[in-house]
């Protein structure tokens, strides 16, 4: 099937940049709002977006008139009657889009394909609600959709052979890379997102670390392109909410409950970048530099040696009576204080990769050493995370229970490896995908956290996957390909 004439319907954070994407590739597009006024909005999106384009010298002036001379705007869906494709992108409420497709059903010529931009809903339960089930699929763009490039094509025990096939040959032709998959709730990306991202908001609600140290660890720590709370920000609070609250139905895994702080805010109306206030307000904060206010200090651990000649390059003495004891470590060092005639002095590090030591203090750290601890990690031009002594302090506890679901989501035969790293590579703009992450960190060390991990919180998610506790028995250090 040609596919020429498309309609997107809910013109809002995603619709409005889905709509620019077909029109940039040359396809009419009939954009679809419910009122005047969502409808303003919805052109208003459009011109920002490819006005910045333009900007940024990634489109000229003549090519932008054309794009918006290819977009009608209307509030009437009626106006969808002759689309070869329409794609809903309205908010994430199953009844309201069931209510919708029975009338695109009623509206769209019969060859015409229905998809939907559904995080996490049930595709199927959407088709059942058409008299074309077979005609209708997931077709999943990810956020900004003019930037990202993995689109997931979602077909269903119903759709008919061949549509899948046409839709992803449709993304290919709007420059994505479609990933197909079948219908279950998150599919690959936010199945394996969303997850870590309500973790991040339980661990700043039961206040394991501050929100802006959060952010750093897992930026210039662990290597991903945005924060947890900014990209929350940037999803849209009521959309990460809603999707929460569907894995949670279909898992009732606990670990799925949205995290209350993201109800309430929600309640609230800070619902991120679209009403201006999220987690992040108009301004955030940056990590300050410092210099160090420490006298004597000690390291001990593994790597210990290291992190002291750089301290004693930089003047900073080590000493048997200090102010100070850093125990380098990835595990809660409360134990290993306990041993000490001053166990207020002991401070857990976790360096993580070049740039972020967390500073992990106990029930009996004092302050003053943590501020100390924290001024030396700035001295070897670390960016300290202060956080509490729980297992996996910050970066692992949110980094390895997502590499584990992915493990998990490979081993159900869900997915592909390579789709799995290619899809949080091209839909979240990750460095590398989960698999190409447990491979470079060490296949036996995220099977020890996940172990410790487990100990600590004793949830069952946390439990190695059995084909990573296979993996490490054979002696592995990657993952058999095919
Ligand atoms: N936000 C993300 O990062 C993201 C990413 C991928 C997929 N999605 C999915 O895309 C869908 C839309 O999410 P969003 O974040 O763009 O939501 P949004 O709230 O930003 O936009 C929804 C838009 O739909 C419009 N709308 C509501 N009812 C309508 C109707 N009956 N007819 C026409 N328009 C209507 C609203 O006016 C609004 O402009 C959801 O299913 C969501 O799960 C979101």
């Amino acid at each position: 099937m040609a596919f020429e004439r498309v309609g997107v319907v809910g013109l809002g954070t995603m619709g409005a940049g889905i709509a620019e994407v077909f029109a940039r590739a040359g396809l009419r597009v009939i954009g679809v709002e419910a009122d005047a006024e969502a409808l303003a909005r919805g052109r208003g999106h459009l011109e920002r977006s490819t006005g910045r384009a333009v900007d940024r010298g990634r489109l000229i002036e003549a090519e932008r008139e054309e794009i918006l001379r290819r977009v009608t705007l209307t509030t009437s869906r009626d106006d969808l009657s002759d689309a070869d494709l329409v794609v809903e992108a309205i908010p994430e409420i199953l009844d309201a889009k069931v209510s919708l497709f029975e009338d695109l059903d009623r509206i769209c010529k019969p060859q015409a394909v229905l998809a939907t931009n559904t995080s996490s809903l049930s595709v199927t339960a959407v088709a059942a609600a058409t008299g074309r089930p077979g005609r209708v699929v997931g077709m999943h763009f990810f956020n900004p959709a003019p930037v990202m490039r993995l689109v997931e094509v979602v077909g269903t025990v119903v759709t008919e052979p061949g549509v899948v096939e046409e839709i992803a040959g449709l993304a290919r032709r709007l420059g994505k890379t479609p990933v197909t998959v079948g219908d279950r709730a998150g599919f690959v990306v936010n199945r394996l997102l969303l997850p870590y991202l309500n973790h991040a908001a339980v661990l700043l609600e039961n206040g394991v670390a501050a929100r802006d140290d959060i952010e750093a660890a897992m930026t210039l720590g662990a290597g991903l392109p945005m924060g947890p709370f900014a990209l929350l920000d940037l999803i849209g609070l009521d959309t990460a909410y809603e999707v929460m609250c569907v894995l949670f139905d279909e898992t009732r895994d606990r670990r799925h409950a949205p995290a209350p702080l993201l109800r309430e805010l929600v309640t609230a109306g800070l619902l991120g970048r679209k009403s201006g206030r999220g987690f992040h307000g108009e301004r955030v904060v940056r990590p300050e530099a410092g210099r160090a206010s420490v006298v004597t200090y000690r390291v001990e651990g593994e790597g210990a040696g290291a992190v002291a000649e750089r301290l004693a390059q930089a003047g900073f003495k080590t000493s048997d009576d200090p102010d100070v004891v850093l125990r380098l470590a990835d595990r809660p060092v409360v134990e290993h204080a306990v041993r000490l005639p001053r166990p207020d002095v002991m401070v857990g590090v976790h360096l993580v990769g070049e740039r972020v030591a967390e500073v992990a203090a106990t029930a009996l750290t004092s302050p003053a050493a943590v501020a100390a601890a924290r001024d030396l990690m700035k001295v070897i031009g670390r960016t300290p995370v202060p956080c509490r002594d729980r297992a996996g302090f910050v970066v692992d506890a949110l980094l390895y229970p997502y590499l584990n679901d992915a493990v998990r989501m490979i081993e159900a035969g869900y997915a592909s490896i390579g789709d799995v790293d290619a899809a949080m590579r091209l839909g979240c703009g990750y460095p590398a995908g989960p698999v190409e992450t447990m491979e470079s960190v060490g296949l036996d060390r995220v099977r020890d956290g996940l172990r410790a991990l487990y100990a600590e919180y004793r949830e069952p998610s946390y439990a190695p996957a059995p084909l990573l506790d296979h993996l490490v028995a054979a002696g592995l250090t990657g993952f058999p390909r095919p």
